[in-house]
């Protein structure tokens, strides 16, 4: 047992044994890119003997699109590692108590993207506050090799291709998420640095696109494909269709499984049940995998709720005189002052859990009422509709792009 484990912030003079630590957990990053990389929105909790690096929590800060008209600030947690010998003593734990303290103030939230519930690494994540907001699963391509295509004609692009006219693919990606949340914003120049992330750095993917044109050459949708270097699938890591059209999501997924045949590996569709595509899915013969024997879930853990309440409240005139305020177990907090008098006090009570849902427009309220997973106190039913408008469900997605 190590007596003295210092714990604090990444500083640039830890990079030489981060990088060490990091490649006896997963595969080697090359330290010229770590170097260059975390000068950028990354971050990191160490855990420090002799000024070596043996425990970290790093970060990368996104802007995670909670829904249309809301985006806040958040700290995605990537290869998190402890060195071997010093794991199950509670390093991992400190160094969630650590970030928790220096990321006050700086972002709303700590998230992650952690596969297989039944894993000891989701239940440290869950030991340390961090709330399920969403579940993915691998949809694994089971049907006829090649599917027909229908009448609409694929090309194939390269990457640099798709950053060229990335603005034509921003505009067919809006029209299909626009309702969804879920995933970092996406605006003009976003995708070069997307792909150059630690992740891409430690498994290099080669990246195609397919894309469907109409006669005038207008993009009406494309599937982003990646293979792993040194893995036999190719994932969809993105795809998005011009007004959610089924007949060209049918027509790129015929073209990726072509595509995977060709090659000899699989097709994955790593997604949630409310992707826009489920159905068109279901048609070319892909099945989403157990839970019980794959998932992926998003994880947060709000660090400050207030502020992130006052950030993702939707103002309106119905909601003006409540002074809302949220009961757990675990803490009061409020998550909207009356801004009239006489304000009408309510309180909303729920497990953590919920709390964290509704914050991030996860969970509908008027569900959630009428099934006792949250009781309230002084909250007429005009009053419910009010917050419920004001904190509204939404549908999230996540793209395998922005795996880090
Ligand atoms: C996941 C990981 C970072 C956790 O770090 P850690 O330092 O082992 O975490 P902790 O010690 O705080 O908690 C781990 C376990 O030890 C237990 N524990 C904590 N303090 C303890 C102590 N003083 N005595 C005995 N057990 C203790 C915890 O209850 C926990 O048990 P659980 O898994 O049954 O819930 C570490 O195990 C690791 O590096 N794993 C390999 C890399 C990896 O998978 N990373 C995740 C990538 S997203």
């Amino acid at each position: 047992m190590v007596a003295d484990i210092a714990y604090r912030e990444y500083h640039p003079d830890d990079a030489e044994s981060f990088v060490r630590l990091h490649d006896s957990c997963f595969p080697a990053l090359s330290a010229d890119f770590w170097r260059e990389w975390s000068q950028g929105p990354v971050t990191a909790a160490v855990a420090v003997v002799d000024g070596e690096v043996v425990g970290t929590v790093p970060f990368h800060f996104r802007n995670l699109r909670v829904r249309p008209d809301a985006v806040v600030r958040v700290a995605w947690e990537f290869s998190v590692c402890v060195r071997e010998d010093l794991r199950g003593t509670g390093v991992g734990s400190r160094l969630m108590d650590t970030a928790k303290g220096f990321l006050q103030g700086r972002c709303a939230a700590m998230t992650v993207y952690r596969n297989d519930e039944l894993s000891s690494p989701y239940r440290f994540y869950a030991r340390n506050g961090h709330q399920d907001l969403l579940y993915m699963r691998p949809w694994v391509h089971r049907g006829p090799a090649s599917p027909s295509a229908g009448s609409l004609k694929i090309r194939t692009h390269s990457w640099e291709e798709f950053l060229t006219d990335e603005a034509q693919y921003l505009a067919v990606f809006s029209s299909a998420y626009g309702a969804y949340g879920g995933f970092p914003q996406r605006q003009a120049g976003y995708y070069a640095p997307a792909v150059n992330t630690s992740e891409y750095n430690e498994v290099p993917v080669e990246l195609m696109v397919l894309a469907q044109r109409d006669e005038a050459g207008s993009l009406h949708g494309y599937a982003v494909v990646g293979e792993e270097r040194d893995s036999p699938t190719l994932h969809v890591m993105e795809m998005a269709a011009l007004d959610n059209d089924l007949a060209v999501a049918i027509a790129l997924l015929a073209a990726v499984t072509q595509l995977a045949a060709e090659r000899g590996i699989k097709a994955v569709v790593s997604t949630a049940d409310s992707s826009p595509y489920a159905a068109a899915l279901r048609a070319l013969g892909f099945a989403p995998a157990l839970r019980s024997q794959s998932s992926m879930v998003i994880m947060a853990y709000p660090l400050d709720p207030e502020r992130l309440a006052g950030a993702v409240w939707r103002e309106s005139e119905a909601a003006a005189g409540l002074e809302v305020s949220a009961w757990t177990p675990e803490r009061e907090v409020c998550l909207h002052r009356a801004r009239r008098d006489p304000a009408t006090p309510v309180v909303l009570e729920m497990k953590e859990d919920t709390l964290a849902r509704l914050l991030f427009s996860r969970l509908d309220l008027r569900a959630a009422i009428a099934q006792e997973t949250v009781t309230t106190a002084g909250a007429g039913d005009a009053d419910v509709e009010a917050i419920a408008q004001a904190l509204p469900y939404t549908p999230w997605v996540y793209h395998y792009l922005d795996f880090v």
